[in-house]
């Protein structure tokens, strides 16, 4: 799977994410020769930059951020076909001259009139630069070459604006030249749900309320905010991570064996799933929310949140956020879904834990502990990506004793092949035109339909409860299990 001819645009270069993942993941794909000589790379942003300056900028990037080694000759084939253009969003003669570089790389590199825009760009900028590209004829394709669009998230910040949103990209785009990129959906240990769901016989006859006791999504990160207030207060973890990469884990964890991997096959049944997600009847205790305060993490001492540069001392924003939910469906009626995700917890992690219900009966001695754990199957979608099966085994010795083990398979022990990044593989697709991996608008609309009644409950119903920086989150969080006579898994 090589790209054809293309070109890539992208706005908002200058920013954090492209720095640290867009332009290390072009190189990266240059470098594994999945990029073809002609691919062409333009800069658009206000900084007075020549194409040199910009080049400095990606080259630093890269030597920072890049998977793989560096090597002068990708680089240099990269790099001759850089453009920059300086402008600002509304300014109609900078968006002219992007136009004509666009039409020029086409004659001098081969790009084929195949242009693809990445709006790496805060939400509030999004209608000037579509609408940008719509009056500069950026975004009309012709009969034999296609214009794309990649819209990073947040698609919204609630189902009324995530739809607003649409009506302008939709203006624009049609939606097969739309992609949304929920970088989850890029990850190897992702993809690899489906895989071990339904490319083996071993799993898919327990995946079901007759066996399974409840799943509890966890997306745990160790760092705070940083200078990233801008964008999160006001956000908070709900809206920044569950929305979209949560729910996401959710569907693929819950779905029905789609009809094929084409992208209609499968956002059909991501789609039944995010239909049937139903919220506990009580918001007060089906979730939970909290705020990092000031404290001891890793023998360092971090800000709270409230003192955290950029974020008012009365913010109510969270940074923790858990929620019970279930799917209404004969396969998971009954079976709580935990979801979990915050700054400043324990470490991080991200992991999907299918837990068991007990056995019926145990003719064995349990031994010193007393009580055996439940059965589990544990996707460890990062750091340690893999997959963790737990169950009990006879102790050796002569009494029959048994103890809760674990069987686990690792990416770095079972496979030779490097995974590249998310973000490589989601960018190889849009220039493939490849589907599958980006979420549809419905997706979107009916993620925003579960998590608005939390959103608003939680305005309205007092302030996040603070935790303890490096701990799991909030006792909130942990009374809401207990009620239900569970417990989060300690990842
Ligand atoms: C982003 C969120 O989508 O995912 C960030 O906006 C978060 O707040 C990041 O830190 C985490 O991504 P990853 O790939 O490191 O788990």
């Amino acid at each position: 799977r090589i790209a054809g001819p293309a070109g890539l645009v992208i706005f908002g270069v200058t920013g954090d994410l492209a720095k640290r993942k867009l332009l290390p993941a072009i190189y990266d794909l240059a470098n594994r020769g999945l990029l073809p000589p002609s691919f062409a790379l333009t800069g658009f942003a206000r900084r007075d930059w020549s194409t040199e300056d910009f080049a400095k900028i990606v080259h630093d990037a890269v030597r920072e951020h890049a998977r793989t080694e560096f090597s002068e000759r990708t680089w240099e084939q990269l790099a001759s076909g850089f453009r920059f253009v300086q402008g600002e969003f509304d300014d109609d003669a900078a968006f002219d001259t992007l136009a004509e570089t666009v039409a020029a790389l086409d004659a001098e590199r081969g790009t084929g009139g195949n242009h693809a825009f990445y709006l790496s760009v805060p939400p509030r900028s999004f209608p000037l630069v579509l609408n940008q590209l719509k009056r500069s004829g950026l975004s009309e394709p012709t009969t034999d070459a296609w214009r794309r669009v990649i819209i990073e998230k947040p698609f919204g910040h609630n189902l009324e604006s995530a739809r607003e949103l649409d009506d302008v990209v939709s203006e624009v785009f049609p939606e097969d030249s739309v992609f949304r990129i929920d970088h989850y959906l890029g990850k190897e240990t992702v993809q690899n749900i489906l895989a071990m769901r339904f490319a083996n016989q071993l799993f898919e006859p327990v995946w079901n309320n007759h066996y399974v006791d409840h799943v509890q999504i966890t997306m745990a990160e160790d760092i705070g905010i940083g200078s990233r207030a801008g964008y999160y207060d006001g956000i908070g973890a709900a809206r920044d991570v569950i929305q979209n990469h949560l729910l996401q884990l959710l569907a693929l964890t819950a779905m029905e064996e789609p009809f094929s991997f084409d992208a209609g096959s499968l956002r059909r049944e991501k789609e039944k799933v995010l239909s049937a997600v139903r919220l506990g009847d009580d918001l007060a205790t089906s979730t939970a929310r909290g705020q990092y305060a000031a404290g001891w993490q890793g023998g360092e001492h971090v800000r709270g949140y409230h003192e955290e540069d950029g974020i008012s001392p009365d913010s109510v924003t969270e940074t923790y956020a858990a929620m019970r939910l279930e799917v209404d469906s004969r396969r998971w009626a009954g079976v709580p879904f935990y979801l979990r995700a915050g700054k400043r917890l324990g470490r991080r992690v991200t992991e999907i834990a299918v837990v068991f219900k007990r056995a019926p009966h145990l003719p064995f001695d349990l031994g010193s502990s007393g009580e055996l754990g439940q059965n589990a199957i544990v996707f460890r979608v990062q750091p340690d990506e893999g997959v963790t099966i737990r169950f009990g085994a006879k102790v050796p010795g002569t009494a029959m004793e048994v103890r809760d083990v674990s069987m686990d398979f690792g990416y770095g022990n079972a496979f030779t092949e490097n995974s590249p990044e998310a973000y490589e593989r989601l960018i190889l697709d849009v220039l493939l035109g490849d589907p599958p991996l980006f979420p549809h608008q419905r997706e979107v609309e009916l993620s925003w339909q579960i998590l608005d009644p939390i959103t608003e409950f939680w305005e309205s119903h007092g302030r996040p409860e603070a935790y303890r920086p490096g701990s799991w989150g909030t006792a909130g969080s942990d009374e809401m299990l207990a009620r239900d006579g569970r417990r989060w898994r300690m990842p």
